[in-house]
């Protein structure tokens, strides 16, 4: 996974951000295994709670154009100075269709971009069993 090209192409969703109340941009390029990329921005609203994360929209458009086999996510937070990961109601969404070795990625104006992987990120994924029960 090329992940300074996706981290370009977080960087560029960021610049889509709808944040308002924040005032803080943050884009996500999620990787299918089809090569396509989607990616997703945040959405801010003024009831707060209802706000949502760059990783979601990403993977919203994905799923919602047909893909459901993903490699990895890279995040873009270019108004941190300091790399920001995914929060913890995203590494829940993205844990539904991203296995413990996909690539997570997140980048700021400074500091690098952190490679982790999703099994870091959201380990004793026990639900993920769930999906191959019924
Ligand atoms: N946000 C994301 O889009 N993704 C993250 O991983 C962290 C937080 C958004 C939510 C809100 O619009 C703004 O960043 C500030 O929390």
């Amino acid at each position: 996974m090329d992940i300074d090209r996706l981290y370009g192409l977080a960087l560029e969703a960021a610049s889509s951000s709808y944040s308002p109340y924040s005032k803080f941009r943050v884009g996500a390029a999620l990787l299918c295994a089809s090569g396509k990329v989607y990616t997703g921005a945040n959405v801010e609203n003024r009831s707060f709670g209802l706000t949502v994360c760059a990783e979601r929209s990403a993977i919203s458009a994905a799923v919602s154009a047909g893909e459901r086999d993903f490699e990895g996510i890279v995040v873009a937070t270019p108004d941190a100075s300091y790399p920001v990961s995914p929060c913890g109601a995203c590494r829940q969404v993205l844990s539904e269709f991203l296995g413990p070795e996909a690539p997570v990625a997140f980048g700021a104006s400074r500091g690098g971009v952190v490679r982790s992987t999703m099994g870091e990120l959201f380990p004793h994924d026990a639900l993920h069993d769930l999906k191959g029960s019924s």
